[in-house]
């Protein structure tokens, strides 16, 4: 109490001194002045306040609601990843900046569905075209690229002579009957293609914000120049915990107790869980080969939404519909496309990555839907 006193004192004194300094009419100052223009943000960063992940984690936060759209795990990591970051922030050097980092050497309804056109791909390049990021196991669909189309990719990288962004966080969510091929093993590649991995993904911590890029030297060195003068560090104790946790795991590589295949084990029964009940009420899931999302065909249940405004896409008035009468959040595939709307509006998209009492809520509402 002394201390808030002692610091709030001096505070009301300043108070009043503006106070005092504002009605002598020098200095213009009140809440409803202009902000002065120096203080405005810059013009290419408006608008960017508001994106669907600020607009859908404010509905999410309705406790009434069932979230099952954003990729937020809620089945718990593995422990030994816990216990490794409990012990790593014990040692006092894991507590300051990260260590300098060094590169080492070295059917309709399924996703297999959805093709790569090549060809429109090819009619995207131009003489400018320096970069192409592809990601397998992709986010929102599911989809595993096979070997085929990453080999069609892989001769456009190279005979545009660019560089190869394969974002593959999903690496390990691979479920029966599907490969996961890294493009950067095709030949010509390697010297093009930068990796990235991420632990939130890896060990089911998405909270810990904490990835790794894989690639040839000369790549890898101008990214370390980038990070360097951007974000500088990571949190050292979470990286530590992490190399340790891939320690563990990489040991057992040949082990199903490796948390690599063993979290893909027990998430594909969930998948199958959340299709059957998908199924059941009309929707029309596409089964995903990988990743912890289904997008869903929800143009069959013709629910009513003309109260709705006219341009907003049918995902998410249908989105918007369930969350008032159902209770239920899935994320509008339109969110992810500014182009070929159209194509994407009937899905919407649901995470499985979830305890099996958030599954019990999700079957409770799905066998009330026609009630
Ligand atoms: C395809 C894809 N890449 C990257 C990320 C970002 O991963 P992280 O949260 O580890 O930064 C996500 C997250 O949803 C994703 O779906």
């Amino acid at each position: 109490m002394y201390l808030i006193r002692r610091y709030l004192c001096p505070l009301s004194n300043k108070a009043k001194l503006l106070k005092i300094t504002c009605s002598s009419g020098c200095l213009r100052f009140s809440t409803s002045a202009k902000m002065s223009k120096k203080f405005k943000n810059a013009r290419r960063i408006e608008g960017l306040d508001s994106n669907m992940w600020v607009e859908f984690s404010k509905l999410a936060s309705d406790p009434s609601v069932l979230n099952l759209g954003q990729d937020l795990p809620d089945i718990p990591p593995p422990i030994y990843i816990k216990e490794e970051l409990a012990k790593a922030s014990t040692i006092d050097e894991m507590n300051q900046y990260t260590r300098s980092f060094k590169p080492t050497k070295g059917n309709e309804w399924s996703s297999a569905a959805w093709i790569l056109d090549l060809k429109e791909l090819e009619s995207k390049f131009n003489s400018k075209t320096k970069l192409l990021i592809i990601n397998t196991p992709q986010n929102p669909t599911g989809k595993i690229f096979s070997r085929e189309e990453l080999k069609g990719v892989a001769n456009l990288c190279i005979k545009h002579d660019i560089i190869c962004i394969s974002d593959e966080v999903y690496e390990w969510l691979v479920y029966t009957g599907n490969k996961h091929i890294k493009i950067a093993t095709l030949p010509g590649m390697w010297e093009r293609t930068i990796t990235v991995g991420s632990a939130g993904k890896t060990f089911s911590v998405t909270g810990w914000k904490l990835g790794w890029s894989i690639g040839p030297r000369s790549l890898i060195k101008q990214m370390q120049t980038v990070q360097q003068n951007s974000i500088f560090t990571c949190a050292t104790p979470l990286q530590e915990a992490l190399a340790r946790a891939f320690q563990i795991d990489i040991k057992r590589m040949n082990d199903p107790e490796c948390y690599f295949y063993s979290l893909a084990r027990e998430l594909e029964v969930k998948r199958d869980r959340m299709i059957q009940l998908l199924r059941s009420i009309g929707l029309k899931p596409i089964v995903p080969e990988g990743g912890y999302f289904i997008i869903a065909d929800v143009s069959a249940l013709n629910v009513g939404l003309s109260d709705r405004k006219k341009n907003e896409a049918y995902d998410y008035k249908f989105v918007m519909w369930m969350i008032k009468n159902k209770k239920l959040l899935a994320i509008p595939v339109t969110k992810f496309c500014n182009v070929y709307r159209k194509d994407f509006e009937k899905y919407v998209r649901f995470c499985f990555i979830k305890q099996d009492s958030t599954l019990d809520a999700f079957e409770k509402i799905i066998k009330n839907w026609n009630k």
